[in-house]
């Protein structure tokens, strides 16, 4: 048996604030020995500066750009043409991601059927990727599974096998990665503005990990807040939501929607740190908050305004103090 430790990276607000910067960050400096994709499908876009090129990332776990074997895990669901797609454009981006990347062979196929029923979808302003009728599917039990897939047969791997009876590695270090976020999830997002899968720390653990073999769990933050969907979100202030859009480069990875910006939230950071268990949290892009000169955030019922970028951090700080609960602030394009 292997003896196995689990660090996962989790959203704590609605996807977009930087899970991909940590996980590219974790991924080179630490020792693991996968890196494992665990909820969604390629409705997420992560975006990664490696070796000073950009590469937006759907569903290939970010593992296979240092050399790391790559899975994508059960809890997903796979368009078997787009991950194809994916693979060509990172092998022609000189990556080299035969012999690293994996799918779980129970992870489940969204089906052209799924994707023409999401284009119908008016209501909660989803990406349109088939992503919540192959979770429906899943859970009615009349889904399909990637092992059916003839195309994908030497990519599938189980996962008990390879996490708990692996052969190469006494110990098995596996950094999760998320998609979506806290404000996305299906049980704490703002049902039913939300995707169909489990964005937090829980559903790391339903794909193949005992749950005591969770270590770290690293956060990402914005220093406001961002979403993309169909619900009424957005401040009062539309100069400076206009402004943080564009030096923040807001706009979506996956459909190039702009995203509707509202200052962040106190009360349900501290739900999400406190939910996922967190040992770090790192605010990204406050940079782009500083160009913009407005330092504001709401709590309780409360909007407070500050005067500079660091007393604004301070509050934040204060108010987000955990035991075990390490805080970082980060630029748009700094390294953590
Ligand atoms: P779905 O996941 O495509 O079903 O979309 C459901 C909701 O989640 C919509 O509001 C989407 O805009 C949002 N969503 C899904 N994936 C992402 C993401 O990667 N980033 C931000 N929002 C997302
Ligand atoms: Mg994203």
């Amino acid at each position: 048996m292997s003896n196995i430790i689990a660090d996962v990276v989790v959203d704590v607000q609605h996807g977009d604030c930087g899970k991909g910067k940590i996980t590219h960050h974790l991924a080179r400096t630490g020792n693991y020995t996968h890196v494992v994709r665990y909820n969604g499908g390629h409705n997420a876009g992560h975006t990664i500066y490696h070796e000073g090129k950009k590469f937006i990332t759907h569903l290939i776990p970010c593992g296979v750009f240092f050399g790391i074997e790559s899975i994508i895990g059960p809890g997903c669901v796979v368009n078997p043409q787009r991950l194809l797609e994916e693979m060509k454009e990172l092998r022609e981006a000189g990556i080299d991601i035969d012999n690293l990347l994996s799918i779980a062979k129970n992870a489940h196929v969204i089906t052209d059927w799924h994707l023409a029923e999401d284009n119908k979808d008016k209501a909660i302003g989803t990406t349109k990727r088939g992503n919540g009728p192959a979770y429906r599917d899943k859970y009615g039990r009349k889904g399909v599974r990637v092992e059916q897939v003839p195309e994908l047969q030497e990519y599938l791997i189980d996962v008990y096998e390879e996490f708990h009876r692996n052969s190469e590695h006494d110990t098995v270090e596996i950094l999760f990665e998320g998609a979506q976020g806290f404000g996305l999830d299906v049980d704490w997002g703002d049902y039913p503005y939300v995707t169909s899968s489990h964005c937090t720390v829980g559903g790391a653990v339903l794909n193949g990990i005992p749950a005591h073999s969770i270590r770290n769990v690293y956060g990402a933050a914005k220093i406001y807040e961002t979403y993309v969907g169909a619900k009424q979100f957005g401040m009062d202030e539309k100069d400076e939501e206009e402004r943080i859009r564009q030096i923040g480069e807001e706009f979506g990875a996956t459909t190039g929607r702009p995203r509707k910006i509202d200052w962040m939230d106190i009360d349900s950071i501290e739900r999400a740190v406190d939910i996922n268990g967190l040992t770090t949290l790192v605010f990204n892009k406050v940079d782009v908050l500083e160009q913009v000169g407005r330092f504001i955030l709401y709590h309780g019922d409360n909007k407070f305004e500050f005067d500079s970028i660091s007393d604004m951090q301070y509050y934040i700080e204060e108010n987000i103090k955990r035991d075990n609960l390490e805080v970082i602030f980060s630029g748009h394009k700094d390294r953590i």
